[in-house]
């Protein structure tokens, strides 16, 4: 059997079942070169402060640089036998250096060790991340400028409402994505801090500078309670919780996509290359991407929940339970970034229908709101305007025409102070152009929102 470094006051070896059960290398080996990374701060902070000889230090080094090569390239041989991925790599450096391979461990645990390889870890994801967000933004605000005062039906309820533009629609995604990009941000303040030198729990009884080694890595600063620095994993919850705001917001995009896309609505087509057909139905032509977004929402609302889970009941300091935090975090930084990736493709790709949108607007009477707000600037009271122009609505459906299409005539039955220029008040573009002002859905105030935005996201 494989002599484990802490083998030796134990007199059975674990079960095979036990010992894969209890493994976590086979998915903790991605944290491999941060891992590496901070093996070598800790041993140049062992150095610098006189732990650690030269000599020693350069063979570690020396080590983990051909052991970085053999994970690169692929000749590394995980073994579930050591564990995890911290004990494959450090049996490994003393495989091929010896001694000094076996002194790199003074002065820290797996327990910190740990901590600091989920941070440096998360530190990349999110900066990754951040940037995908802002690449997906840039996709909206491409198509809110192509799209500035292109007419489409707002809803509420899912009815018609009132006239939008498709460029207004598409900003206020960029506006939640923003929002997301800040949270992300916000957290890695959190996720920048080292807990490298909290050792198992309690620190550490050699004189070592926390503060060097955290600027080697490139960490903000030092945690500053050993218990906390070992047991904490708030900075994984948060990440995932605004993981999964991120997706909940790309899952309402998604359901608008899949509505807009079915012929009932047909305001819009998606590239081909993000559907597929059915294989039995020759027609379909089915929105897929867009439905498992939505379907993957669920997994990573699922990670979040379980990683709450994993923490409710864990009295200080480590315990083995914390080994299952990975998966969920993991799962979530490949889902939301194979989401985010896919997702700004897709927007690029889709095909806008202008003719269909408008078609919306007039079945909905979408401008009646402004009929009524016309009424009350001549002087009727709102409540009084509603009724009217419920009348005129009821009448006009009968008639199976749109408001702007009867004639002024007919709207006066339904209030003398409706006069000859009520007609550019009931056109969609009549509509959005009156709402100018900051917020407001006239094409105007898109365009100031796209270059508000261009700004930022350059
Ligand atoms: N593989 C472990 C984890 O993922 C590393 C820390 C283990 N420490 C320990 N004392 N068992 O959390």
């Amino acid at each position: 059997a494989v002599n484990k470094t802490w083998s030796g006051r134990f007199n059975e070896p674990v079960s095979e079942l036990v010992k894969r059960y209890t493994a976590s290398v086979t998915f903790d080996n991605r944290m491999a070169e941060v891992d590496i990374q901070g093996s070598l701060a800790h041993a140049t902070m062992l150095n610098k402060v006189g732990v650690l000889s030269g000599d020693d230090l350069a063979a570690i080094q020396r080590g983990m640089a051909e052991i970085l090569d053999e994970i690169r390239n692929g000749t590394f041989e995980w073994s579930v036998d050591l564990e995890d991925v911290h004990m494959n790599i450090e049996r490994r450096l003393t495989d091929k250096i010896g001694d000094a391979g076996k002194r790199l461990h003074t002065g820290r645990s797996r327990n910190d060790q740990v901590a600091t390889d989920i941070r440096l870890y998360l530190r990349g994801a999110i900066d990754a991340i951040v940037g995908l967000v802002r690449e997906l933004q840039r996709s909206l605000v491409d198509l809110a400028d192509a799209h500035a005062s292109t007419v489409l039906p707002g809803f509420t309820h899912l009815q018609v409402a009132q006239p939008v533009t498709f460029g207004h629609h598409m900003l206020a995604y960029v506006e939640m994505l923003g929002r997301d990009a800040d949270r992300f941000t916000d957290a890695r303040k959190r996720v920048n801090l080292l807990p490298l030198g909290s050792a198992a729990l309690a620190g550490t009884t050699y004189p070592i500078d926390r503060v060097y080694t955290a600027e080697l890595l490139g960490f903000d600063g030092v945690t500053q309670n050993s218990l906390d620095s070992v047991s904490d994993r708030d900075f994984a919850i948060e990440f995932t919780s605004a993981a999964a705001l991120t997706m909940t917001h790309l899952s309402r995009l998604s359901e608008e996509l899949i509505l807009w896309m079915s012929p009932r609505f047909g305001f819009i087509d998606i590239a081909d290359r993000f559907c597929t057909g059915s294989s039995i139905m020759p027609q379909k032509k089915n929105p897929d991407v867009p439905e498992l977004v939505r379907g993957k929402t669920g997994r990573v609302n699922g990670s979040l929940i379980g990683l709450l889970t994993l923490m409710k009941s864990q009295p200080l300091a480590y315990n083995k339970d914390n080994q299952e935090d990975k998966e969920p975090l993991f799962d979530t930084v490949d889902t939301l970034s194979d989401t985010l990736r896919i997702y700004a493709d897709m927007m690029r790709g889709i095909t806008v229908k202008p003719e269909a949108m408008k078609d919306a607007v007039k079945q909905g009477f979408a401008t009646a709101t402004d009929l009524a707000d016309y009424l009350v600037k001549k002087g009727l009271p709102f409540r009084d305007a509603h009724e009217a122009v419920a009348l005129a609505v009821r009448y006009a459906e009968e008639k199976k025409r749109d408001l702007s299409e009867l004639a002024i005539v007919e709207l006066k039955t339904f209030s003398p102070l409706i006069g000859d220029d009520v007609a550019e008040v009931l056109t969609a573009e009549g509509s959005l152009a009156a709402r100018n002002h900051v917020g407001g859905t006239a094409p105007v105030q898109v365009r100031a929102q796209v270059a508000r935005w261009r700004a930022l996201l350059a």
